[in-house]
């Protein structure tokens, strides 16, 4: 049985792709996209038999065998497996650099017998003895079942080796575009103790950085459809996810 994956496109994000993509691939057939980090591959469910082709890239092995039109590879090595402009779009979501992340085993003590693993003189109740909280965790880690393969994202939290994975990432991701095409990202920010953690404008810097258009209006939060950055930009807006359509531009 395949392992459980803790952050596949949800509805709403997949919806929202959907609307990008009609308008992107009017009269282009195919329409080739590219998803970088597959996960268990639901930007398949986008393709069109004959119209709109999906490809999809993913390092774990179990995930990526979820569906026939994924690839098990690393993606900070995808300039090795595709041509440059060989895709019209590419559409993804990494890994946010939140709690998902985590890939430590370390249990907290349970709280009702502090670890003695007895309370009132018996078996602790809550903890049934072991002393430990029991819960289960949802991370990469933990829904895998196994550590996470060498230059997995899912074990990053947000930091320094975080952003030199996606930094690299993107660079490579980027000359696979054809010029005129898209990428259309799915991130997301987190509070980490108590302060916002700007994941997304990071990223939309580096895509920037690299040479990709962003138009404000094609920026869209799901689950708080008014939210834009700025002074109105809060905790609230930290609790949703952006689907963020940049393009490439012509060269003159
Ligand atoms: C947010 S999930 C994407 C889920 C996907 N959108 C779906 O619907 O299933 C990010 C995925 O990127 C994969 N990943 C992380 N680092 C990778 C790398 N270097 N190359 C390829 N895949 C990677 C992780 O294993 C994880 O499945």
């Amino acid at each position: 049985m395949t392992p459980p994956h803790p952050a596949k496109f949800g509805v709403a994000v997949l919806d929202r792709i959907e609307e990008l993509v009609a308008k992107e691939c009017a009269g282009i057939v195919p329409y080739r996209i590219l998803d970088p980090y597959a996960g268990v591959g639901r930007v398949h469910q986008l393709a069109v038999p004959g119209i709109i082709e999906t490809v999809g890239v993913e390092i774990e092995k179990e995930w990526a065998d979820e569906h026939p039109d994924t690839i098990c590879g690393d993606s900070t090595r995808i300039d090795e497996l595709f041509a440059p402009e060989s895709f019209d779009a590419v559409i993804t979501s990494p890994t946010f650099g939140n709690r998902l992340s985590d890939h430590h085993n370390a249990q907290e003590r349970c709280k009702q017998c502090g670890g003695k693993k007895v309370f009132a003189g018996k078996t602790c109740p809550r903890c049934g003895g072991e002393g430990k909280n029991k819960y289960r965790r949802i991370t990469y880690t933990h829904s895998l079942g196994r550590p996470l393969t060498e230059n997995n994202s899912g074990a990053m939290a947000w930091g320094e080796k975080y952003r030199a994975h996606h930094r690299l990432v993107w660079s490579k991701v980027l000359p696979l575009i054809r010029p005129g095409g898209v990428f259309i990202l799915n991130v997301k920010d987190h509070v980490r103790k108590g302060e916002i953690q700007l994941v997304t404008l990071w990223h939309c810097g580096v895509l920037e950085s690299l040479g990709l258009k962003l138009d404000v209006d094609d920026m869209c939060n799901v689950n708080v459809p008014d939210m834009r950055f700025g002074q109105n930009y809060d905790r609230r807006a930290a609790e949703g996810e952006w689907v963020i359509l940049f393009r490439k531009p012509y060269v003159d």
